[in-house]
Parts: C-alpha cells; structure tokens; sequence
C-alpha cells in the first residue's frame, strides 16, 4: 500500500493546526503510520530539501524549518501521494483551492504550514530519513470498509 510523508511546519505546530491537519487526513480513510513532534537539525533539512540547494529561496526555508518543532507523520492508503498532495494544495497558498490546507489556512509561500511528498519514490526516501527505525503496519482486514 502507498505511503507519504506529511509534515507539519513550525508555522503550523505554533499556530495550532496539528489536529486539523491530522483530522482530514484520518477522516479521509488514510491510516496513521508514524507520527512525531521534532526539532530538526539544519543538517537534517538540508537533507530532506536536497533538490532544492541552489534555489534562491533555499536559506530563508532553512531559517523557516528551523524556527521551531515540526509534526512528521506518515499516512498509508491507495494514491496516498498524489491524493495527500491534492489536499495540501498548490505550493503557493495563493494558488491554492479553498478546501485544501494551504487554501484554507495560509497566505504566503513561505509560510505554507504542512509539507507533503511529491512522488512515491521520494515519500519513501523521505520515510526513511525522518522515521529510520521504522513505522506502523496495518492488517489488510481493517481495510474492508475503505475498499472495494
Ligand atoms: P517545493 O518542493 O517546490 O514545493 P512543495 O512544498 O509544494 O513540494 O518547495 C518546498 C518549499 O519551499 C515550499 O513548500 C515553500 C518553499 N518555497 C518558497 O519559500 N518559495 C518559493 O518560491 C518556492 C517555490 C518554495
């Protein structure tokens, strides 16, 4: 089954948002597979935003990322990725419909409250950077009233 990383940012922890965010995506039908409130090294960011170095924006999104806890979780389900990108919405809240959680709940770019993963290839590196010892599985049985 499909699993992404979802992750709470420090504007989204201070702001109170952890459970709404949680919330949706429960009720979505996703089950929770790791769920973690961190501080992250610079290091460990950098990791995670590897692709993005060179990008002007790049310092101030470490500075961002840095500037308090952030809430990592994984969620499991069909089309985990491309479904938990949609319900994040655009990158830029500006962008984002109403009804997502960029278009609900955030303004700017920089600030845009919850990070998801944009392909199942880098869910997975991203699972295992931020949850090495590993995360929850679920019995196919529990599954029966989600799908057909
Ligand atoms: P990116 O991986 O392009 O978007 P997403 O988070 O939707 O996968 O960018 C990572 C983060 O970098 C993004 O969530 C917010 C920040 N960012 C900026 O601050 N300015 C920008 O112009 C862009 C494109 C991103």
């Amino acid at each position: 089954m499909e699993r992404t990383y979802i992750m709470v940012k420090p504007d989204g922890v201070q702001r109170g948002l952890v459970g709404e965010i949680v919330k949706r995506f429960e009720q979505k039908g996703f089950k929770l597979a790791a769920l973690r409130l961190m501080t992250p090294t610079e290091e460990h960011l950098k990791q995670h935003y590897k692709d993005l170095a060179e990008k002007p924006f790049f310092p101030g999104l470490i500075k961002y990322m840095t500037s308090g806890p952030v809430v990592g979780m994984v969620w499991v389900g069909k089309g985990a990725v491309t479904t938990g990108r949609k319900m994040l919405g655009a990158t830029n809240p500006a962008d984002s419909a109403p009804g997502t959680i960029r278009g609900d709940f955030c303004i700017e770019v920089g600030m845009n409250i919850c990070h998801g993963s944009d392909t199942v290839e880098n869910a997975e590196a991203e699972i295992a950077l931020w949850f090495p010892e590993g995360v929850a599985t679920y019995e196919k049985s529990e599954d029966a009233w989600l799908y057909e």
